[in-house]
């Protein structure tokens, strides 16, 4: 068994932030998305892993390197242009020669691990096994419409209307049968080979394609609320720690983790919480389920709910809700009167003030 991660895509939902970093290496609880994802795979005890990267393969390949770190072995695979989850499998058939592997968006979080998943394919071994994830809006999901016993009848790609509620999610099995799928199709309206389409067409020539329902966490953390569930989520199982400083002012409630360098100074932290290395707080009030990343200064301000990125400064601001702070980004307050603001904001960034 192989694994093929996916960590290419160009994350226009999650514009400003994906202008500067691959969507899978933005950081939940502190850890890139993608590190999770590779956990979970190492968990099965898949080792050999393919990495389809984009224009961002640096960063991927400075932050994963040869995945000996995580006792992996990955093959970084550079996809030109994104023209498809189905294209992704296309350009991988070296590297998977005719292993069932498991293909793996990467950013997709299952906190709770895919063994489940992989059990269910291992015992049938069908050319396909999709997981599927009941939702309240499908339509921005692959759609599965699944028979009585639970066969999969039809699949659709981000359909306006979806036939039932059965969201797909980023993980799949496949066994080597899919290739032949994927050579089969054509692009989609957008123009990708979907590999929605890819597996239609095992369901339709007659294949084995079976669908498990997951009831643990998922979110696809392609936007900033399902980025700020999952870091809430994975927050709420923090495993308290305090390697920084933290004065005799300063109180914290809850689970916190205060990492290597960081200072806390007259100030409370309210877990679930963590404190990125080198951070500096002093007379402020964060959390609860909040994460501030590695060498941030936060002043005189209250956080909660919020992800703060490498570097970002917080200076003299209250009431910061539901906010994610990009790398080296700072907010603060204005010499202007009262009621007026003064902003300096990127392209496709968002800025909302109480009404
Ligand atoms: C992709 C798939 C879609 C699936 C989703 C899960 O969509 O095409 O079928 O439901 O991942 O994360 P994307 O997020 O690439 O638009």
């Amino acid at each position: 068994m192989k694994a093929l991660v996916l960590a290419g895509g160009s994350g226009t939902r999650l514009r400003p932030f994906s202008y500067s970093m691959p969507k899978q290496l933005i950081p939940i609880a502190n850890t890139p998305v993608l590190e999770y994802v590779l956990r979970n795979i190492l968990d099965l005890g898949v080792t050999e892993i393919g990495v389809i990267v984009g224009d961002r393969a640096a960063e991927i390949n400075q932050a994963l390197g040869d995945g000996s770190r995580f006792g992996a072995r990955l093959t970084y695979i550079q996809q030109d242009a994104p023209l498809g989850l189905a294209h992704t499998v296309s350009i991988a058939r070296d590297f998977l020669g005719d292993d069932d592997f498991v293909m793996y968006l990467g950013d997709n979080m299952l906190p709770e691990g895919i063994a489940g998943i992989a059990e269910e394919f291992a015992a049938h071994r069908p050319a396909a096994h999709v997981v599927v994830y009941k939702v309240q809006d499908p339509r921005s999901f692959g759609v599965a419409e699944l028979g009585p016993a639970g066969e999969v009848l039809r699949l659709v790609e981000k359909p306006q209307e979806p036939r039932s509620d059965l969201a797909l999610m980023g993980v799949y099995f496949f066994t080597a049968a899919i290739h032949e799928a994927v050579r089969a199709i054509e692009p989609s309206a957008r123009g990708e080979l979907e590999i929605t389409d890819a597996i239609q067409w095992l369901v339709t020539s007659g294949a084995d394609v079976r669908a498990g329902q997951y009831e643990g966490y998922w979110k696809d953390t392609g936007n900033v609320e399902d980025l700020l569930d999952c870091n809430r989520h994975m927050l709420d199982s923090l495993r308290p720690s305090v390697a920084g400083e933290v004065d005799d002012a300063s109180v914290l409630a809850g689970p916190v983790v205060v990492e290597e360098g960081a200072r806390i100074v007259r100030s409370h932290i309210e877990g679930p919480a963590i404190i990125g290395a080198g951070t500096v707080v002093e007379d402020s009030h964060i959390g609860p389920h909040t994460s501030i990343g590695r060498g941030c200064a936060v002043t005189g301000s209250r956080l909660e709910y919020s992800i703060a990125l490498d570097g970002a400064s917080v200076t003299g601001v209250q009431g910061l809700r539901s906010s994610v702070i990009g790398r080296s980004a700072s907010v603060g307050t204005t010499e202007e009167s009262t009621g007026r603001y003064r902003l300096v904001v990127g392209d496709h960034t968002r800025v909302e003030v109480a009404a």
